[in-house]
């Protein structure tokens, strides 16, 4: 790993040894992207990597010189206005209304490890070499406003981290009307868009389309990073898939609204945006002010979506996620929502975590309902003190029994909500996000509490420690279940409302961060009606997300799988719930439940009163099979095999640092009569050593294993235990692989 740079040319060359990223000094003196990719051999001059030639309709900042255009010429840090007519990285409104810049290179240093960003969300180096950090001040000349782009190269990962801070060094006041996190010229378009999307209860289903000339993008206006978009894309190649080609993912580590676009220009170039959604940002930046942009992470691969992963997996798992549970296998959790909903009492909550413990539950959690005069989803939210109606002994005397048992406890918070039916809402009902004039929108009959301001956040913040400092509470599960409408500020200036969407979510980091210190062995799940903010942002402080509000294992493959292409398993909420499932009324085998959930932080989301011997039987062993491979699936190397989103079968694996150790997952949705034989190539394993497969007690070398691949047909014991070969619908199978 290194950064050079070469004086003479004005060259930035950024390595490892697998990737290569080439700036250089323009003659106008931006900065120019000359290089993005595979590791290639350093040189001093890579000039002629910027194409050059005279082209109608073209704008030139220099009569003598036709051949150079912004709009020809790939930019790291792009203004619109003096010849570049794609979309800008960065707009800077002067106090005379003109939004130009010239942003021209100032200087560069470079330094061992990552520098923490203020405020936000970010990866980190916890030892200096581990990164190198590259930083380059571009400054305009007549405002003053300087851009500091940063770019952090990882030895271990072809990772690239980048964000900017933009400082306000001149005389008057700028307004910030956009300020991209990041900005990649690519010298062509042959490449496919991939992204996630969905809605509540189907998040991150994978979309993939061809780059057309022209604009394609995906972004959030909702004040979270959303179900329906996810701040996540990938450029494929045509021919990349998940075991092959070149890609590279994008990801940016944030919560709020956010936009992610490829633009293709008449001359077959793409520009590759990320930041901030800049729809109505607009930031006010008095002299000697900064503003700091969240990070964006490139990775590259010539491996394929699966190699992309992997890289995610590592970097977010290990240099992302931080603190007491990082490294640490997750407790076995059960929750009461779908058991009991509102309708619960405390005697019925110790059932339900008594039957759990006898099974070898590790935690229990409380989910909403526990506070205030919360009885439905009308009121109480903003009232964070127990209701003595349901915990006659508050939370610590719940919590206090559950710990007898033997369990940890867990609790539910919706920290950002507030009721108008709450005490909260009638002290303070300017507290919340509401437009002057306006009829204040309700989302789940909630209205959003103004978390740009220092005193709400402060309040709150007083409010659970009291909570989690006065009982025993192991786990939160912090929640949010409404997006953000008449999004103003009662305590901002006109000028700066453009800035509350921002402010709110760097309120919410910030209270994340206080808990987070004062509680360090707290286990932190982020929640938003599921997976709503199902971010890197959210991983820095709650290592672990609920993944969706939909439960249904079937339905699950898929927000699993989408989910997987930048997201480790450590990081999904995964749980067992009942059959019929509540969302979508399947009835699905117990075991294909636990099948998929174990791919996550497992759990179970039902009352296990209900079960049957037989049944309970089943869960005991899963709790047990769980606790002996929880740290494989969880830490261990993630593949997709067979996608749910290409046929009826669904197979991913997981493989052992050692490679010892491997867990494939097959699942079939719907059955079929006298079907096709079926395999699967698996990856990641060890080709010389030989694995004993669980499911027929046969070995196979892992090259075979790779290369013929798994026989997945419906095995002769299934025939010899039922009497039938067809094993029903929704059918699922774990293949354990153990290499002597
Ligand atoms: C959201 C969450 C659920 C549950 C409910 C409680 O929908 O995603 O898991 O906590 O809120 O109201």
């Amino acid at each position: 790993m290194g950064i050079i740079f070469h004086e003479k040319t004005g060259t930035f060359h950024l390595f490892n040894d697998e990737i290569s990223y080439v700036m250089t000094v323009l003659q106008n003196g931006h900065l120019g992207q000359l290089y993005y990719g595979q590791r290639i051999h350093d040189r001093e001059d890579f000039s002629h990597l910027q194409e050059k030639t005279f082209r109608a309709m073209t704008a030139c900042p220099f009569d003598e010189d036709g051949t150079f255009s912004l709009n020809l010429t790939r930019l790291e840090y792009p203004v619109y206005g003096s010849g570049d007519f794609r979309y800008p990285a960065v707009e800077v409104a002067q106090e005379n209304g003109s939004t130009l810049s010239d942003f021209v290179f100032a200087g560069y240093s470079v330094a061992p490890g990552k520098p923490r960003l203020p405020g936000l969300p970010a990866t980190y180096t916890q030892e200096e070499g581990e990164a190198e950090t590259l930083t380059v001040t571009l400054r305009d000349e007549l405002t003053g406003v300087e851009a500091v782009l940063l770019y952090t190269i990882f030895a271990r990962y072809p990772a690239i981290a980048r964000s900017v801070s933009i400082r306000n060094q001149g005389e008057s006041a700028v307004h910030l009307k956009r300020a991209m996190s990041l900005c990649l010229d690519l010298p062509d378009s042959g490449y496919h868009w991939l992204q996630l999307s969905g809605a509540w209860a189907r998040e991150r289903h994978i979309i993939r389309r061809a780059l057309t000339p022209g604009m394609t993008a995906i972004d959030s206006t909702r004040g979270a990073s959303s179900h329906e978009q996810n701040p996540f894309a990938a450029l494929l190649r045509a021919d990349a898939g998940e075991r092959q080609g070149e890609v590279i993912g994008v990801s940016l580590v944030y919560s709020g609204s956010f936009r992610l676009s490829a633009e293709v220009d008449a001359y077959d170039t793409t520009r590759l945006l990320a930041g901030i959604n800049p729809f109505g940002f607009d930031w006010k930046l008095e002299p000697g002010e900064r503003f700091q942009t969240p990070e964006a992470v490139l990775v590259y691969s010539d491996e394929g979506l699966n190699g992309m992963s992997q890289t995610f997996h590592r970097l977010y798992r290990s240099r992302l996620a931080r603190g007491y549970w990082r490294d640490r296998p997750r407790p076995i959790l059960i929750n009461n929502w779908e058991a009991t909903y509102f309708d619960f009492t405390e005697d019925r909550l110790i059932e339900i975590a008594s039957k759990a413990k006898e099974c070898g539950v590790e935690l229990f959690v409380l989910d909403d309902g526990w506070f205030g005069q919360r009885c439905s989803d009308h009121a109480g939210l903003g009232d964070w003190v127990a209701n003595p109606r349901r915990l006659a002994n508050g939370v610590s005397g719940l919590a206090e029994r559950v710990e007898a048992l033997g369990m940890r406890f867990g609790l539910w918070f919706e920290p950002e909500m507030v009721n108008e039916d709450s005490d909260l809402y009638r002290a303070h009902p300017d507290w919340i996000l509401r437009t002057p004039g306006r009829r204040s929108s309700v989302g789940r009959h909630q209205l959003v509490l103004d978390f740009s301001r220092r005193e709400v956040v402060d309040y709150i913040h007083d409010s659970m420690a009291a909570i989690l400092g006065g009982a025993k509470v192991s786990y939160v599960k912090w929640d949010m279940n409404r997006y953000i409408t008449e999004c103003y500020s009662a305590a901002l200036p006109a000028d700066r409302q453009g800035e509350v969407f921002h402010r709110y979510i760097l309120g919410v980091y910030s209270l994340y961060e206080r808990l987070r210190e004062e509680f360090p062995e707290v286990l932190f799940e982020s929640c938003a009606s599921g997976g709503a903010r199902f971010d890197p942002g959210m991983l820095y402080y709650a290592p672990q997300c609920w993944t969706s509000d939909d439960s249904d294992a079937v339905e699950r493959l898929k927000i699993q799988y989408g989910t997987s292409l930048c997201y480790p398993v450590s990081s999904m909420g995964a749980h067992v719930s009942v059959s019929p499932n509540h969302q979508v009324m399947r009835m699905t085998p117990l075991h294909t439940r636990a099948n998929v959930a174990y791919f996550g932080t497992f759990g179970y989301e039902l009352d296990l009163n209900r079960l049957s011997q037989e049944e309970l039987a089943q869960v005991r062993e899963q709790i047990a099979f769980m606790k002996q491979y929880r740290s494989l699936f969880q830490f261990g190397s993630f593949y997709r095999l067979k996608s749910p989103f290409e046929g009826n079968e669904t197979v991913w694996m997981v493989v052992s640092e050692d490679k010892k150790t491997a867990i494939v997952g097959w699942y079939r949705v719907l059955n079929q009569a006298n079907k096709s034989f079926g395999r699967v190539r698996l990856m990641g394993l060890d080709p010389a050593l030989e694995y004993v497969n669980s499911a027929t007690g046969r070995s196979h070398y892992g090259d075979e294993l790779m290369h013929c691949g798994l026989i997945t047909s419906d095995p002769l014991s299934a025939l010899i235990e039922t009497g039938r070969l067809e094993q029903g619908d929704f059918e699922s199978r774990l293949y354990i692989l153990k290499a002597e």
